[in-house]
């Protein structure tokens, strides 16, 4: 495997140079596959050698790149040696390539082929957070909510694959006004019966008529205060409630969450620290970062020359708490209760201040485990849709995302068979809408296209899915061959050698992942992965070639399929067997 032979490399380098061969493994990157053409397996940067001290970083790159390429010796190991371009690049004995990427998929070790490499053993393990998700109850669920839901389950995938213990946290927007507006609104246009039957459309429906009756009618603002003013005071008529509501809610959310394949450890929520909100305004106070603003809310200064040109607001005028409050005791009870490393938020990067504001309250608190908090923003989605129209509930994009890959299998000729044609139309039709969100930077904007996140050819989640079923069915129809052992001799045409190459990126790309959190990565090398496999496919058949030229073709296969499977699953895609 790929850490397999940037130890090789390594051992030769630092023999070569005298210095600790570990020196080297960072400099070390594998060459990425080319479906056409031979190409060098790794390559050392000869910059990277510059910047860590091994090499002089005066004097000709060049010269240095050609210098030490020549003192390199090829051996049985290292076919090739070459300089180009700041680069020294390695060739490996073929056979030995065939064979060690190979290797960990004949014993049980092909879920966690990439995982225990050494590279990433330099990454800290410990207790994650992952809060994502977090929607408000009784209000819409955008496309942000679906993004940060789906971009929570990956970080919180790709952190558990990498060795930490994750606890994945939804905080719930179960608390404020809306309570009050809410509470008020059901005695006049809430129905127990509708509530039970459909709650989450029935929650919104009553939702959206008081707000529009709160437009004009005082009577029901007063009814509204009154209201939060009861939950406040935890007066047991407005708590059961609004327990219910919380209830039901979540119950429905587990359902679609459900559906998406994605689950939470604890339903926190807003309303959990409204008192110790309190709490942390004292604290406020009593480190005399709390002042009063003219308008008599309690707000901390946080300009750098302590002249209030930039305030947060903490405290209302009338003694409640804000979003921030809650947020800031939320951060001190976890901390405390999950003694965590690390915490990741994950919303739209209109929230980017909010966190920049949270964090830098907490660090005047003292609380130096702020630097390990980290806010990963995303931008927005346009036009997400459906045939209804204007999406207000999760659960309407999924139904869209089924009915219309449903369609879109029985209009296609290669549609095979199926138990269940719903759940794989299910599974397929989430991974598009996975992959569609997850290709580009997670900062950047992108606009919501059924058509085009759906084409079974294209870079989608589609062609990912179908290559998967492809490889599955291969290596069903193949029940007989044993892939056991092989001969990696016969493994050594360029279609075959490329989908190897690509594999020992596997371990570099989670790296990558596992540093900025972005998943285009993983997304980038699974497409590339798909399109290499189909290559191979094409080239290498099975079925009608000498038993021993079988079995290693299936080791092939059925090794890459393995991977394609690891990867979408840390996407959050649960890969389909047919379709
Ligand atoms: N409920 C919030 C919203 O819908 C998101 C909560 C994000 N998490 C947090 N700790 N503030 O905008």
């Amino acid at each position: 495997m790929a850490c397999f032979f940037r130890r090789r490399i390594a051992e030769k380098l630092g023999r070569t140079l005298q210095q600790s061969e570990d020196a080297f493994i960072p400099a070390l990157s594998a060459v990425p596959a080319s479906k056409k053409q031979q190409s060098a397996d790794f390559k050392l940067s000869i910059n990277a050698l510059r910047s860590s001290g091994i090499l002089p970083s005066s004097g000709d790159i060049h010269l240095q790149t050609e210098d030490l390429a020549a003192q390199l010796t090829r051996d049985s190991m290292v076919e090739d040696i070459s300089a180009a371009g700041g680069f020294i690049t390695f060739k490996m004995n073929r056979t030995l390539l065939v064979q060690k990427v190979l290797e960990p998929f004949g014993k049980n070790y092909a879920q966690t082929f990439g995982l225990n490499s050494e590279l990433l053993n330099n990454l800290k393990r410990g207790t994650t957070i992952v809060e994502y998700s977090s929607p408000n109850i009784a209000k819409k669920f955008h496309a942000g909510h679906l993004r940060s839901t789906i971009i929570g389950n990956f970080i919180a995938n790709l952190k558990q694959s990498l060795g930490n213990n994750v606890i994945r946290m939804n905080y719930l927007g179960d608390w404020g006004m809306q309570f009050g507006l809410l509470g008020a609104g059901f005695s006049q246009f809430g129905c127990q019966e509708k509530l039970k039957q459909n709650p989450l459309q029935h929650l919104f429906e009553v939702y959206v008529k008081v707000n529009k009756e709160a437009e004009h009618n005082e009577d029901i603002n007063q009814a509204a205060r009154d209201f939060f003013k009861q939950l406040e005071q935890h007066e047991s008529e407005a708590v059961s409630l609004w327990q219910q509501f919380r209830e039901i809610t979540v119950d429905e959310y587990q359902h679609v969450y459900k559906r998406l394949g994605i689950h939470f450890d604890i339903y926190s929520g807003e309303s959990f620290h409204r008192d110790q909100a309190l709490d942390v305004v004292q604290q406020l106070q009593s480190r005399g970062l709390l002042k009063t603003s003219e308008e008599g809310t309690g707000v901390v200064d946080l300009s750098p020359d302590g002249d209030s040109s930039s305030v947060c607001t903490v405290l209302r005028s009338d003694g409640t708490t804000l979003y921030i409050t809650r947020d800031l005791a939320a951060a001190v009870h976890r901390k405390e209760k999950y003694n965590f490393d690390e915490m990741i938020y994950v919303t739209d990067k209109g929230q980017a201040d909010h966190f920049q504001q949270l964090f830098h309250i907490l660090h005047r608190l003292g609380h130096s485990w702020t630097d390990r908090c980290r806010h990963v923003p995303f931008g927005l989605v346009r036009g997400m849709k459906t045939r209804i129209g204007e999406v207000v509930f999760l659960e309407d994009v999924l139904d869209e995302a089924r009915a219309r890959m449903l369609h879109n299998m029985s209009q296609s000729r290669t549609t095979k068979e199926m138990d269940d044609p719903e759940d794989t139309a299910e599974k397929v039709g989430i991974g598009a809408l996975i992959i569609q969100d997850f290709k580009g930077p997670l900062l950047s904007d992108y606009k919501f296209d059924w058509d085009m996140m759906l084409q079974a050819k294209g870079d989608t989640g589609v062609f990912l899915q179908y290559t998967h079923a492809r490889m599955r069915s291969l290596i069903r129809n193949n029940e007989g061959v044993d892939a056991e052992t092989f001969d990696p001799s016969l493994l050594l045409e360029q279609t075959s050698i490329s989908v190897l190459q690509h594999l020992l990126r596997y371990d570099e790309v989670l790296y990558q992942s596992a540093q900025d959190l972005q998943p285009k990565h993983l997304v980038t090398f699974l497409l590339k992965l798909s399109h290499l496999i189909a290559s191979a496919h094409k080239a290498l058949p099975v079925k009608g070639s000498a038993p021993d030229v079988a079995q290693a073709r299936l080791r092939l296969f059925s090794g890459a399929c393995s991977v394609l499977a690891s990867g979408m699953k840390i996407l959050g895609i649960t890969p389909v067997d047919k379709m």
